[in-house]
């Protein structure tokens, strides 16, 4: 299985130091930095948008994995890939044409992957599989970060792996929401290989040591 990736997530930095924070991934053993875009539509919550992510990619040296949580995010694909996105991902439940939508990341030069909340049975993917880079699976309702780990992830993750290697394929499976070092091992075990960390990371007192953990846990 190809290498273990921890992305920490951007939501959970102090957006008043956003550069020392941005800094501070680079400065770690992370991977990727993720973005997470909410409209307060297709989530409850607003977090941030362009500006914000230009922001960040001025001084990012890692790539950009942008999460949409927006609704019809065919509409902004161009803006987010000019501002700086290395991947972007939209939710299967936001966008009508799935396929064209996906077609758009990669014409704008970006990696393109397909995200699932909790309960969205796998077999949608399917048929799009192999158009995907990555499939993030949602193990917390998206909207906010801190939340609880929904252990009924581990047999998705599983499922999805058998469904990933039935087609011969080697799309990353990425998990968001509750990840710590406590279950990261377990993940890991059922299938996943990327790895996203919002408090988990930025509320720790030592948030490179934190990174360092999470990555040698994985890679174990
Ligand atoms: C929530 C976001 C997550 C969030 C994860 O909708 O998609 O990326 O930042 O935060 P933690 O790691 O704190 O659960
Ligand atoms: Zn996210």
């Amino acid at each position: 299985m190809s290498s273990k990736l921890i992305a920490p997530s951007m939501l959970a930095a102090d957006f008043g130091n956003l550069q020392r924070d941005t800094e501070m991934v680079n400065n770690s053993d992370a991977d990727w930095f993720h973005i997470d875009v909410m409209d307060g539509h297709f989530v409850p919550n607003i977090s941030y948008g362009m500006p914000v992510i230009a922001a960040i990619k001025k001084h990012a040296t890692k790539p950009l994995d942008v999460h949409l949580m927006i609704e019809k995010p065919e509409r902004y694909i161009e803006e987010f890939a000019k501002v700086g996105a290395d991947i972007i991902t939209v939710h299967y439940e936001s966008t009508v044409h799935l396929h064209r939508t996906l077609r758009q990341i990669k014409d704008a030069g970006c990696k393109a992957g397909i995200v699932l909340n909790i309960t969205t049975p796998l077999t949608v993917l399917q048929d799009i599989l192999p158009e995907c880079y990555m499939i993030l699976l949602m193990s917390i309702n998206p909207g906010f970060g801190g939340q609880k780990f929904e252990a009924i992830t581990y047999k998705r993750i599983k499922n999805l792996r058998q469904m990933i290697d039935d087609q011969g394929l080697d799309t990353r499976i990425e998990v968001d929401g509750g990840v710590t070092d406590q279950n990261i091992q377990k993940l890991v075990e059922a299938g996943a290989d990327t790895f996203v960390a919002g408090s988990h990371v930025f509320k720790s007192d030592a948030p490179i040591a934190t990174i360092k953990t999470l990555k040698a846990l994985a890679n174990s």
